[in-house]
């Protein structure tokens, strides 16, 4: 089985306060990844995983304060404090992964990847690379270069789809701080397909100020526009990272 798991940085993190850790959610995750790599053991499986975490109060903060009308300022300082922060919260995630014996080895995106436009230039070689050899690669959120001379934020929601696209994993699973895709009566829109995406769209709402990047409607168009198979569900809730390693039916399948 092979997997990509996004864990966003507003179930690992309190967004509203600056480098914070949600401690209980953080070792209750580690503790659910652990379970379902053992459980696929017994069944003589292996659970080949990638793990993505995004920004939370460690990304968000640092990143807007060079951020001015919607353009990076200060980036000589700025590259370098935003990579930092990220550094020390993939640390934290990492760490905690290691006190469960997972393999996690970290990924820094601020030293390779790109932006083109709207493309994104991500080598993978030694990810595959690491995959192979039963490592656990953990990617996050991160600022990046893009084209010529400007910087954009590389977020969790653009890793999932592009790696989603480009590995192909069995499940593609986005853990976020709520049950799925609301409609506006807060019900869970069980599937998201061409049938249903304009009408979907309508129910997104802007993201709010403190999130740099764009909110449910960057996940859903993103993994939408990719054609990639993905479920967004409630990482906040106990069971459910463990449930949708195990590929059970939670949240929104978006395909
Ligand atoms: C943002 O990553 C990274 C930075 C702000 C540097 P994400 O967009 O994936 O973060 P979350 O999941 O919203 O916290």
């Amino acid at each position: 089985m092979f997997g990509i798991l996004k864990l966003g940085g507003s179930i690992l993190c309190n967004k509203d306060i600056p480098y914070s850790i949600n401690w209980d959610n953080l070792n209750r995750i580690s503790m659910e990844i652990k379970q379902s790599i053992e459980e696929y053991s017994k069944k003589n499986e292996k659970l080949n995983l990638i793990i993505i975490h995004g920004g939370g109060s460690f990304g968000h903060p640092v990143a807007k304060k060079y951020i001015n009308k919607n353009e990076f300022k200060n980036m000589n300082i700025g590259f370098w404090d935003i990579q930092k922060s990220m550094r020390k919260f993939n640390n934290i995630v990492i760490d905690a992964l290691h006190e469960y014996d997972i393999p996690a080895v970290s990924i820094q995106p601020s030293s390779f990847v790109a932006f083109k436009g709207e493309d994104i230039y991500f080598d993978t070689y030694v990810i595959e690379g690491m995959l192979k050899r039963g490592l656990i690669p953990v990617i996050h959120g991160d600022i990046t270069l893009s084209n010529e001379m400007d910087y954009k934020i590389f977020s969790g929601d653009h890793a999932l789809p592009y790696l989603s696209k480009k590995l192909k994993p069995d499940l593609s699973l986005h853990a976020s701080d709520v049950d799925g895709v609301l409609d506006f009566d807060n019900r869970v829109i069980k599937h998201i397909t061409s049938e249903n995406i304009n009408e979907v769209l309508k129910y997104l709402s802007p993201s709010n100020k403190e999130d740099v990047t764009g909110g449910m409607y960057l996940k859903v168009m993103e993994a939408y526009k990719l054609g990639v198979k993905t479920i967004i569900f409630n990482g906040n809730k106990k069971g459910n990272i463990y449930k949708g390693l195990m590929g059970k039916e939670i949240g929104t399948k978006i395909n």
